[in-house]
Formats: C-alpha cells, sequence, structure tokens
C-alpha cells in the first residue's frame, strides 16, 4: 500500500474515533466549555463602563455645545485599567461585557463601526508593532515597514475615520516586559496624545498583569483621569462560597454529574492552591476534571478526577499532586510541577520546563500533554 493511502487510512480511523467519543459527550462539554458564570465583580466592570461612557458622553455634550474654553479637559479621553494575575479572566470578562453592551454593538466585526477596538499587545513590543497592531484592528493592512511617527499619525487619522471612540488594549504588561525605559516613554507618551487629542480624543482600557495598574502612575494628568479594576485571586475564606456555585453551575447543572464528593472546604482549598487562586484557572480545573470524567464514563465528580487534570497540567510525580498528597499538600509548588520532574531525572536539568508562564498547562487539554 502507497504511503500516502497508509497515512489517510490512519487520520480516518482517527477521525471516526474522535467523532465516536465525541458523540456522546461533546455537546455536553460544548456547554461547560461556553458557559459564562456572573460573579460580584462583574457588577463592579459593568459600573466603571457607564462611568467610562458618561464621561465620553459628557465630553460630547462640551463638544456640542461648544464650551471646549470653558470646560478645558473635559474634553479628554479617560483610561480604565483592569488587572489581574495570569488567569483571572480579564480578557474573558472584559469581551463578554464589550459584546453584551448596546453601546458597543458590532463589537469583533471590523465592517460593523463599531465605537469599540480591541487589540492584543504584541510581545515583545515596540510602539511601532503596537502602532501597526491597533491600525491592522483598525481594518488598514499595510505591508509596508512603516516610521513609528507616520504609523501613529495613521493611527489617529484611522480612529477618526473609522468613528472609533474607545481604544481597548489587552496584554499590555508586554510594553513593560521591553525593560526598555525609552520604549516604556515612548508609548506611555502616545497612549497619553491619543486621549488628548484635541479633535479627536480616544478613550482606552487597558488590560493585563497587576504591573500596569501604574502604568500611567508618574503622569498626574492621566493618573487623575484614569479609573482601575483589580481582579482579585481567590481565598478560601472569602470565595469558598463561589467555588462550590462553579461546581454545582459546570458539574450538576451542565454536565448532570453528581458533586458531593467535591464541594467540601478541603477539596476547594485543595483545588485553590493548584488554580494559584485564579478564577480562570479554578474554572478551567473544573471543565478539565469533567471532562475527564465523562471519558473514563462515571456520574460523579471525583477529587482523582482532579487530580489526573493536575498531573497533566503540572508533570508531577504522583506524591506532589496537590489533590491527592498526604501531609503539607499546601507545600507543593504547582508551577514547579515539571521542573522537579527534571531535577529528580538527574541529568535533564538543562533541558527548559515545558510550562508556559506562570500557568500551570493552561487552556491545553490534559489528554494532549500527560506524561507517559
Ligand atoms: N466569568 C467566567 N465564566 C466562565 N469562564 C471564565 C470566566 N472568566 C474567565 N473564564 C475562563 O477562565 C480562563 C482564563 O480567563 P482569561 O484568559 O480571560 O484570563 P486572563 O486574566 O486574561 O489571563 P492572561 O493574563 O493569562 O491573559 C479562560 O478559559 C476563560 O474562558
Ligand atoms: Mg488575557
Amino acid at each position: 500500500m502507497p504511503d500516502n493511502d497508509a497515512n489517510e487510512d490512519v487520520v480516518s480511523r482517527m477521525r471516526r474515533l474522535q467523532s465516536e467519543r465525541r458523540a456522546g459527550n461533546g455537546s455536553i462539554m460544548a456547554g461547560v466549555l461556553s458557559a459564562y458564570i456572573t460573579t460580584p465583580r462583574d457588577k463592579i466592570l459593568e459600573a466603571e463602563l457607564d462611568g467610562l461612557i458618561d464621561s465620553f458622553l459628557l465630553a460630547q455634550e462640551a463638544t456640542d455645545a461648544s464650551l471646549s474654553r470653558q470646560v478645558g479637559r473635559l474634553r479628554e479621553g479617560r483610561a480604565l485599567s483592569v488587572t489581574g494575575q495570569s488567569g483571572a479572566g480579564k480578557t474573558r470578562t472584559l469581551e463578554r461585557h464589550f459584546l453584551k453592551r448596546e453601546e458597543f454593538t458590532g463589537y469583533g466585526d471590523q465592517n460593523a463601526n463599531c465605537i469599540l477596538v480591541s487589540v492584543s499587545t504584541p510581545s515583545p513590543c515596540t510602539l511601532r508593532l503596537l502602532g501597526q497592531e491597533v491600525l491592522a484592528a483598525l481594518g488598514y493592512e499595510t505591508t509596508r515597514k512603516l516610521e513609528e511617527n507616520v504609523v501613529w499619525d495613521m493611527v489617529q487619522h484611522q480612529l477618526a475615520l473609522r468613528q472609533v471612540r474607545f481604544l481597548h488594549i489587552d496584554e499590555l504588561q508586554h510594553v513593560l516586559q521591553t525593560r526598555n525605559p525609552i520604549e516604556i516613554g515612548k508609548v506611555q507618551d502616545t497612549l497619553k496624545r491619543l486621549m488628548q487629542n484635541k479633535l479627536w480624543p480616544v478613550w482606552l482600557i487597558l488590560s493585563g498583569l497587576p504591573e500596569i495598574g501604574r502604568f500611567f502612575a508618574d503622569d498626574e494628568q492621566v493618573w487623575r483621569r484614569s479609573r482601575h479594576v483589580v481582579f482579585e485571586d481567590l481565598t478560601l475564606e472569602k470565595d469558598a462560597t463561589l467555588i462550590r456555585r462553579l461546581i454545582t453551575s459546570y458539574g450538576q447543572e451542565k454536565a448532570k454529574l453528581a458533586i458531593t464528593d467535591v464541594v467540601g472546604d478541603p477539596v476547594i482549598a485543595r483545588l485553590l492552591h493548584a488554580a494559584l487562586g485564579r478564577f480562570g484557572i479554578v474554572i478551567e480545573f473544573i471543565q478539565d476534571a469533567i471532562r475527564e470524567a465523562l471519558m473514563g464514563g462515571a456520574d460523579s465528580l471525583q477529587v482523582e478526577h482532579f487530580a489526573a487534570v493536575y498531573s497533566a497540567r503540572t508533570g508531577c510525580l504522583p506524591e506532589g499532586n496537590v489533590f491527592t498528597a498526604v501531609g503539607d499538600w499546601d507545600l507543593i509548588k504547582p508551577r514547579e510541577g515539571l521542573v522537579r520532574d527534571e531535577l529528580n531525572n538527574g541529568e535533564d536539568c538543562a533541558q527548559p520546563s515545558k510550562h508556559r508562564g506562570d500557568k500551570p498547562g493552561r487552556s491545553s487539554h490534559p489528554r494532549d500533554r500527560r506524561n507517559p
């Protein structure tokens, strides 16, 4: 048999097996993965977005009434920062609110004339690359390598042309990670100029890791016009009820699994530790544990399902699994699962750790990453 045919056979067999697997659990998992859980911080964010929009409308009234002299800075844009650790849920939450709000109708559709546009900061980031990202998001693609001042002149022009008033920049920490004070200063000045532009001021929504909360801290003019929403890490003391609600909502309501064995404080404490206290990572653990349970044909969610997810995400040794370890499980460092594994194997210490940043294997399916 020619090689090609053999390959096709293998792939089609994989497809058949995949669809057989998915036929049963696929629709349940689709429901589990797509469900959005509302928490008190949605209310806080909503109120801050209300405030940002109010300040824009106030500026519009000032402009319409030609009161620019009297109102001075009222016409300048404002900034809202949304910060939290990786996996806290910033991107998903903001996207949810942008899609839901009527003011931002058409969000995400380049042809819909939405007044809000989102970009993700490139990494590594320079002022020029960030500008090109904004241009692309505005639907202006160019293959030419433009000078940074030209790029940003074009950004200003395109924002006005496309009637965009709100600019959301995600992952802004990539600017700070350049550790180049000149480049950082240039981005700060440029964003400030966007907000202060006389003809077409822009309102900014900046999201990223906690350090970007200080992005404009040294600039009093902008700092005074900024507001902040912080997505705090979860703790057992204040958030056990919320986590129980997450397990109930995903496990019991969406996946129809019994959850009695995993809603007690001892399991929730381990789940919080395994997920580094990050709201979004807790959710991903629950979703992945549900997938484990469904794949194994279980009718209840068990600690062993969470343990399997943890093992796949961290590559830990069995005795280092936060969910099953006896003794000081709270001293285990979830982010060091793979590193410890490599150290224990002796010679392999020089190999880079496979885990990304500070996310314990976020967003990859546990089965894809399981050690043999
Ligand atoms: N309210 C929510 N309901 C359901 N799932 C959520 C919710 N908030 C976050 N998630 C999920 O949690 C995970 C992490 O969220 P997200 O990617 O938004 O985090 P982040 O704070 O932007 O992280 P990073 O800084 O790494 O970009 C995602 O899988 C996301 O779908
Ligand atoms: Mg994000």
